[in-house]
């Protein structure tokens, strides 16, 4: 392990007590290493990381539905096994039993993330906080990518680590739950534009521009207790009837310019948007139908945290694109936050014309653990 990285890692062993004191998260992300095989993101601490870390390149979503007899005994052999091999691979260590111990050697950041769904909490006997959101008009949502009552979210800089873990993860998981859907995702890898920037999505659009940062990012995802929740939506990007649009009409439909990501009544990206400015016939400079116009809240409580992906699965005979965003949004309260913007987006948004969600899932993510603990421990009991 390079100095920088065990500096990293040591940087952050007392995360359960800054969290604690309320310290930002920040120096949870590997900066010291990003874009390294060895770079380690702490598994343990209060909160659970791969929600407000930095996103890597590679992520794995992967839904579980709980076989009828997992109760809540079962729940927590499940639950000790996952959290268990979440720690080692986390570390660059193997799972107990992996038989290619080598392909576990470099974390490149790797975090495993866990949610649990409405169906988890039936099977303990307890109380959902969260519910499947209401259908709404734009939907097309296809089975096969919608629901689950166990979600692992694995992220790393690198798609063997993705493939190894979840490789390992969904072993495990086999006795208690079969797979329900997996979506695999990516973002642009580490080092190939300067830290800081913004990706891009399929679509061509800088995505991620005015999600909420530091202590307003603070205040959108986390509740005191160090949980939070997740919206999984699967959006298809229409490419083909994009690709017809002028830039000017792209550039209509999102509020934002594609090249420089300004809002159309600024030039600088991190410009707040001008909703008061008109242009010579009267009109708003930026729509009212444009997506950042319906979309934008501006106090930190009814905001939320976008962590996308983008996937791209091979095109259909005719060379049509199957792409999109792996949307994941992740906020204190799905009630408060998710779906008043949700509501609005559905009942106007010009870029609904060239997105289809045709899925959707919700989790709650409970707290992180220590070293001595596992994840739903606090629910569940020991
Ligand atoms: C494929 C689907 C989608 C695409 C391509 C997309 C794209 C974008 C783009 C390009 C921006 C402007 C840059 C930025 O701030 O990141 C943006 C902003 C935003 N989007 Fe989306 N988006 C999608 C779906 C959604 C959904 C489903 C929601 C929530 C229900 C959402 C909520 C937001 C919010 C809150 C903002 C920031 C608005 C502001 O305050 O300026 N988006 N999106």
């Amino acid at each position: 392990m390079s100095r920088r990285v065990a500096l990293a890692s040591a940087a952050v062993a007392g995360l359960g007590a800054a969290a604690a004191a309320g310290v930002t998260l920040a120096d949870q992300n590997p900066t010291a290493a990003v874009g390294t095989g060895e770079a380690t993101v702490p598994f343990h601490g209060v909160r659970q990381a791969g929600v407000t870390t930095e996103p890597p390149a590679h992520a794995a979503f992967l839904s579980f539905t709980l076989h009828r007899g997992s109760d809540r005994d079962a729940l927590r052999r499940m639950l000790r096994l996952l959290t268990d091999d979440a720690s080692r691979l986390t570390r660059g260590e193997p799972a107990l039993g992996d038989t290619d111990a080598p392909l576990a050697v470099l974390p490149a950041a790797l975090t495993v993330t866990f949610g649990f769904g409405p169906g988890l909490y039936r099977a303990a006997g307890l109380t959902s906080p969260v519910a499947d959101l209401p259908g709404f008009p734009i939907d097309r949502l296809q089975d096969r990518w919608t629901g689950g009552d166990l979600l692992l979210q694995v992220c790393a800089d690198d798609a063997l680590t993705v493939t190894h873990a979840q490789r390992m993860l969904i072993k495990d998981a086999r006795p208690f739950a079969a797979v329900r859907w997996v979506q695999r995702g990516f973002r642009r890898s580490p080092g190939v534009h300067p830290a800081g920037f913004t990706q891009r999505n399929v679509l061509g659009q800088l995505d991620g521009t005015a999600n909420p940062r530091d202590t307003a990012m603070e205040t959108a995802v986390w509740a005191p207790d160090g949980s939070t929740t997740l919206v999984v939506r699967r959006i298809r990007a229409e490419i083909e009837t994009w690709d017809l649009l002028s830039v000017a009409d792209k550039e209509a439909a999102v509020g934002r310019r594609m090249e420089s990501g300004a809002p159309l009544t600024g030039t600088a990206e991190h410009e707040e948007p001008d909703f008061t400015v008109a242009d010579e016939t009267g009109l708003p400079v930026m729509p009212d139908f444009a997506h950042v116009t319906r979309a934008h809240m501006t106090d930190p409580r009814f905001k939320i945290l976008r962590r996308p992906y983008n996937y791209d699965e091979a095109p259909d005979a005719d060379g049509r694109p199957d792409s999109g965003l792996i949307f994941a949004s992740y906020q204190a309260d799905i009630n408060r936050q998710y779906l008043p913007i949700q509501r609005r987006l559905a009942e106007k948004d010009l870029l609904n014309e060239w997105t289809t969600p045709i899925g959707s899932a919700v989790f709650a993510i409970p707290p992180g653990c220590p070293e001595s603990g596992w994840i739903g421990e606090a629910l569940l009991g020991s």
